[in-house]
């Protein structure tokens, strides 16, 4: 029997990844303030989540989840919002028409703001400051001003959470998500073979709503034609932060409680211990939660953190986002889908094809290479047709923007290039022409998987 929860008793365990801040007594001030702020998300809307989320581990949707690695208060406009939203919409059209399966969508953003790094400390010119964790924590320039984490911060990470939250509602209610509007859609800057496939699907998408209005299928009738579900998540990371979001929701007889920051959160590789504060703080709350998988990871100790985190095996509660690395997935991605099913847990199984597949390119930068995150994708997808689960998800890291720091695709983008449009506040992020070309690229293969082929998906690139 697991000990008694409460929406503060991660405070009690081992914690790692956490600032220092130099004036506790703030932060817990500005933690009481945020406390009495409005939620962001309601329970019913996890809720509904998990449910959808129960059906991708059901096998019988899809679930895409994607945004920036990291938003910054820089870069907060509606455009950027606006395009990350169009991107993730333009590739769940793709994968929804390609393998006729309903895709669930999560962006990556509205809340997306803190992040684990691998030092506590940078060093430039024999001096040594405090590493960059991320917006709502401290600055990125190099002053000892910036690194000082500010409890102020928070509260900013706040107000753009709830208005991004806000423009992202109006565009999946309010008619800009609506099918009818999808030739409105197109990326207006990329001439890209994606592009023009994208055209291809538009042009049939067309057809048929035009086919199906004549035969009386008409938007005002049909919601789910005219609106998406759309949903929000970031890694739980900042715990304090996420304490002062978790309310009790007073619509179930039982009290449960809700972290009404976003309505999925996940825990990252460098802070799943089953131990630690990390999963003792999300055990508790009602979101649908995901779990990074690195190679790290062991069976016997998933099956723990699963123990933890999904006692009742509710379907959607828990997705397992396995970030193996391109070569290492057959090897280290196998053997957890094997115990995980040998024990009969309901879990959804996404792919992050990103955080594996990091290197720094000859020129300097941070990058990933297309083809990397392409393979550790297909990899994906073969151990769950050898094992007979269902690749279940992608966790991406993308922007609408038409950036250069992800080597290839078919824009071709090469090493010289990346320093053209670098302009990530954390790790390369796919651009909107390399994200629909995925989209093309896993569409091909979820159809295959569905129609049980295993030795085409090898091929499906
Ligand atoms: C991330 O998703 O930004 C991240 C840091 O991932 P991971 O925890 O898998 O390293
Ligand atoms: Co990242």
């Amino acid at each position: 029997m697991a000990a008694k929860w409460s929406p503060d008793s991660w405070r009690g365990r081992p914690i790692v990844q956490v600032p220092d801040y130099p004036d506790p007594a703030e932060l817990a001030g500005v933690e009481a303030t945020l406390a009495k702020f409005p939620p962001l998300v309601f329970a019913g809307e996890t809720r509904r989540l998990t449910q959808s989320l129960g059906q991708v581990a059901a096998g019988k949707a899809f679930l895409l989840q994607g945004g920036d690695c990291a938003e910054s208060f820089a870069e907060f406009n509606a455009n950027n919002i606006r395009d990350t939203f169009r991107v993730l919409l333009q590739m769940a059209v793709v994968l929804t028409f390609g393998a006729s399966l309903p895709v669930v969508k999560v962006g990556r953003l509205a809340g997306q703001f803190a992040k684990p790094r691998s030092a506590a400390t940078e060093r430039r010119d024999g001096v040594e400051l405090p590493s960059y964790r991320g917006d709502i924590i401290n600055g990125m320039d190099f002053t000892p001003d910036s690194r000082r984490p500010d409890p102020k911060r928070l509260l900013q990470a706040y107000s753009q959470s709830a208005s991004t939250l806000n423009l992202l509602r109006a565009f999946a209610q309010g008619g800009y998500a609506d099918l009818h509007q999808v030739h409105r859609w197109n990326l207006g800057y990329a001439k890209s073979s994606a592009n023009e496939r994208w055209l291809g699907v538009v042009h049939r998408i067309s057809e048929a709503l035009d086919f199906m209005e004549a035969c009386g299928v008409t938007p005002d009738q049909t919601a789910e034609l005219r609106t998406v579900d759309f949903y929000t998540s970031h890694e739980a990371l900042l715990l304090g932060y996420e304490q002062a979001m978790t309310r009790q929701d007073s619509t179930s007889p039982s009290g449960e409680w809700v972290d009404t920051s976003a309505h999925m959160l996940w825990i990252g590789d460098r802070t799943r211990e089953p131990d630690g504060a990390h999963v003792e703080f999300l055990r508790g709350v009602i979101n649908p939660i995901g779990l990074k998988c690195g190679p790290s990871l062991e069976p016997a100790q998933l099956l723990r953190l699963i123990d933890l985190l999904n006692p009742a095996n509710k379907p959607g509660r828990l997705t397992l986002i396995a970030r193996m690395g391109a070569d290492r997935v057959a090897e280290k991605l196998a053997p957890l889908v094997r115990a995980v099913q040998r024990e009969g847990r309901a879990v959804v199984w996404s792919c992050d094809p990103m955080h594996g597949n990091t290197l720094t390119s000859s020129t300097g930068f941070k990058t990933r290479p297309f083809d990397r995150i392409l393979k550790e994708v297909r990899e994906f997808f073969l151990v769950h047709q050898a094992e007979g689960t269902h690749a279940g998800g992608v966790h991406l890291e993308l922007t609408g923007q038409d950036v250069t720091e992800c080597l290839g695709g078919a824009q071709a983008i090469d090493e010289a290039e990346l320093g053209d449009r670098y302009h990530t506040h954390c790790d390369p992020r796919l651009n909107a022409s390399q994200s629909l070309e995925l989209a093309f690229l896993m569409a091909e293969m979820l159809k295959k998987e569905r129609a049980g082929v295993r030795a085409d998906i090898a091929e499906a690139s």
